[in-house]
C-alpha cells in the first residue's frame, strides 16, 4: 500500500493558512513494521511536515526504539542520557520520567498509578503541572473549572553534552477521557486555547522564525544561544513565567559554583536558527528556560544598516535582557493561532522533528484519571546546522 498523507484536522482556534506544511496523518504503513523504503518516505515527510500522526497502531518499546533510531542510526543513548543517576537526580525533569527496563531509551510517561507495565510493577506517574513550575498559578477555583496552562514550552534535549535529538516519538497507550481544559496566558493578552484534556501542544519553529518582522529575522539569523551547564538542575530553584515561555529574572537560579560538576567544554552554544535538512527552511529553535547568554554577529558585508539591531554584534549575558530578546522573537508564535494541540486517542503515535518544532504538556489530570504514553528520542550524533552564509545575507 502506498503512503498517504493527510492533513491534520485542526482545532477552530487555528488559523488553517498557517498549517499549510505543519501536520500530517500517514495512513498506508504500519510503523512498527516498514521497508527501507517506507522509511525513507516517512523521513522525508517529517521533514517536511514537521509532526506525523499514525492511528490505531501497536508498537512495543523494541519497535518504538527501532523507529526513532532509524532517524540516527549510529546512535543508542537517550536524549537526556541512559544513565539517570548522581547529578540527574537534582534536575528538574527527573521525577517525570520512568525508564522501560528492556529498552531505557523509552520512557513511561504520564498520570496515575500503572500496575504490571512493561516490566515495572508498580510505577506512580505524575504529569507535569504548572502548579509547581510557574510563578503564579491558576487559582483552585478556576481550576476546578477546568482553566490550565502550558507547563513548559521547549525542546527535547539535555542542552549539556549530548546533541538535541532529531526525532521525538510518542505513543498513547492509555488515555483518560474527560472534559476540555481552557489553556490560559495570563500574560495580560487575554489569549487562551481550548484545549482537550491532556493534549501535547506543538508550534512550528519555522512558523516562528517566518512571522518575525524583518529587523528580528536579522538578529534571529546572526544570533546563537549559549545554555547553562546542567540547564534542567540549573533551572530548579527558579519560576516560569504565566506563558510556560521561559523563567522570570528573579535571581533564583542554581549559581553556577553550586552545580554538579560541569565542564565549559561541554556547554551548547547552538545556532538559534537550525537549517531544515530537507527542505532548507529555517526553525526558530530555542529552549528558552535553558538560555544563558545571546551572542549576534555584526551585519554581514553589504547588509542595509539602517534599523538593523546590533548591527556590529553583541554579547549578551545579562539574564533578563537575553530573556526579553528571546520573548519577544518567540511569544509572537505561541499565539493561539498557531498553535496544534494534539487530541490524543489510545494507539496514536507522534513522530515530531525535535529540531523543528518546540512544545509543550498541558493541563492537569485528577489522580484517578490514568494516562500511559512512551517517549523515545536519542542524543543526536551531531549538532544542528545553523543558517549558511546565504542564509545570513538573505536575512540580515
Ligand atoms: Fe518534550
Amino acid at each position: 500500500m502506498a503512503i498517504e498523507l493527510i492533513p491534520l484536522p485542526l482545532p477552530a482556534s487555528a488559523d488553517p493558512s498557517k498549517f499549510q506544511h505543519f501536520g500530517r496523518e500517514v495512513k498506508g504503513i504500519d510503523p512498527a513494521n516498514i521497508s527501507d523504503k517506507e522509511f525513507e518516505e516517512i523521513q522525508d515527510a517529517l521533514y517536511k511536515h514537521d509532526a506525523l500522526l499514525f492511528r490505531g497502531v501497536d508498537l512495543s518499546p523494541e519497535k518504538q526504539y527501532a523507529l526513532t533510531k532509524a532517524f540516527d542510526p549510529t546512535v543508542d543513548s537517550y536524549g537526556h542520557g541512559n544513565n539517570k543517576t548522581g547529578s540527574e537526580k537534582k534536575s528538574i525533569l527527573h521525577p517525570d520520567l520512568k525508564t522501560i527496563p528492556r529498552v531505557p531509551q523509552v520512557q513511561l510517561i504520564g498520570n496515575g498509578t500503572v500496575y504490571n507495565h512493561e516490566g515495572l510493577a508498580e510505577a506512580m506517574l505524575k504529569h507535569p503541572s504548572h502548579t509547581t513550575f510557574h510563578k503564579t498559578r491558576v487559582s483552585p477555583e478556576d481550576e476546578a473549572k477546568g482553566i490550565t496552562r502550558f507547563y513548559r514550552w521547549h525542546i527535547d534535549a539535555a542542552l549539556y553534552d549530548l546533541s538535541p535529538p532529531k526525532v521525538t516519538t510518542l505513543y498513547g497507550i492509555q488515555v483518560p477521557d474527560g472534559p476540555t481544559q481552557v489553556c490560559r496566558y495570563d500574560d495580560g493578552t487575554g489569549d487562551e486555547l481550548p484545549v482537550p484534556l491532556g493534549t501535547t501542544a506543538f508550534v512550528s519553529g519555522r512558523t516562528m522564525f517566518d512571522i518575525l518582522p524583518q529587523e528580528l529575522k536579522s538578529v534571529a539569523v546572526r544570533a546563537r544561544v549559549k545554555y547553562a551547564p546542567h540547564p534542567y538542575v540549573w533551572m530548579a530553584p527558579a519560576h516560569a513565567m504565566s506563558t510556560a515561555l521561559g523563567i522570570e529574572s528573579e535571581g533564583l537560579e542554581l549559581p553556577l559554583d553550586e552545580l554538579p560538576p560541569w565542564e565549559e567544554s561541554k556547554r551548547k552554544t547552538l545556532p538559534v536558527t537550525w537549517k531544515n535538512p530537507v527542505t532548507g527552511e529555517l526553525h526558530f529553535q530555542v529552549h528558552p528556560c535553558g538560555a544563558a547568554e545571546l551572542i549576534i554577529d555584526p551585519l554581514p558585508e553589504g547588509a542595509k544598516r539602517e534599523g538593523a539591531l546590533y548591527p556590529d554584534g553583541a554579547h549578551l549575558t545579562d539574564l533578563k535582557e537575553v530573556r526579553g530578546l528571546l520573548y519577544k522573537m518567540q511569544r509572537p508564535a505561541i499565539a493561539p493561532t498557531f498553535i496544534y494541540p494534539h487530541d490524543w486517542k489510545p494507539k496514536d503515535l507522534v513522530l515530531f522533528h525535535n529540531r523543528g518544532v518546540l512544545h509543550t504538556v498541558v493541563g492537569a489530570f485528577t489522580k484517578e484519571q490514568v494516562r500511559a504514553f512512551h517517549q523515545c528520542n536519542l542524543a543526536a550524533s551531531e549538532d544542528p546546522k545553523g543558517p549558511t552564509p546565504e542564509d545570513v545575507k538573505k536575512y540580515a
